[in-house]
């Protein structure tokens, strides 16, 4: 077993709250793979690479010049954290990652961030499944979509994004769409996952939940 947290759920779910959080409480590492498939369509944007091609998706993957500052995403050392995180960049990395030469290209730089010595809370969508199998710790969020367009709508008021419930909903439906019928690595939880039914539940509750998967596990003691 490999001392690793997984943290995979559909968008908008919390995911990163909580893996933040989970990183405070552990001291681990975090690996936000989402940023990786975000940053490979910013690229591709920036080179003009089309999504339907392939073969230079899969060269900009392997050679991807992404790099992580604290919570901050670079691109070739600019600070894109900001850019990465809007809807059409979402949009695109969601069609990319549905591509399955471009998740076996991002698989290795993914498997990279694991280093035994200080541990690894790993969120996305395949890091129990795929990722980190042998992760000592699975979760597995979920809410209806109408929570998380909800949640998202928030989230882009509070940062001066004008946004729209209905667009945002039909958008997250879509996303979660590909990303579960996918044929490689779609969203699904891991046999052994702890699944976390977010929609009712305050973040507080989230958080005593995973916390005690933790203590169950001996991840803290
Ligand atoms: O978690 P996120 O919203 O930042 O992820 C952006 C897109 O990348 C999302 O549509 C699904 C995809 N993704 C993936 O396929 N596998 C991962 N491990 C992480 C993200």
């Amino acid at each position: 077993m490999d001392n690793i947290v997984t943290v995979d759920g559909p968008s908008g779910v919390g995911k990163g709250t909580l893996s933040q959080w989970l990183c405070n409480k552990t001291g681990f590492l975090l690996l936000d793979s989402g940023a990786i498939y975000r940053a490979l369509a910013y690229g591709s944007i920036v080179e003009k690479i089309s999504e339907t091609d392939i073969d230079a998706l899969v060269t900009l993957a392997i050679n991807l010049p992404v790099s992580f500052y604290a919570t901050n995403v670079l691109y070739d050392n600019k600070d894109v954290t900001a850019s990465i995180r809007n809807e059409e960049t979402a949009a695109i990395a969601s069609k990319i990652a549905s591509i399955t030469e471009v998740r076996t290209a991002l698989l290795e730089r993914q498997k990279s961030f694991y280093n035994k010595g200080s541990g690894l809370v790993a969120d996305g969508r395949d890091m129990g499944t795929v990722v980190f199998p042998k992760a000592k710790v699975k979760l597995f969020l979920t809410a209806s979509a109408a929570e998380r367009a909800k949640r998202r709508v928030k989230q882009l008021k509070s940062q001066g994004v004008d946004a729209i419930l209905t667009q945002i909903t039909l958008d997250i439906e879509q996303r979660d769409e590909r990303d579960r019928t996918r044929l490689s690595s779609p969203l699904v939880p891991a046999s052994d996952a702890i699944i976390i039914d977010t929609t009712y539940l305050s973040i507080e509750k989230v958080y005593q939940i995973a916390e005690k998967a933790l203590w169950d596990n001996g991840i803290l003691k």
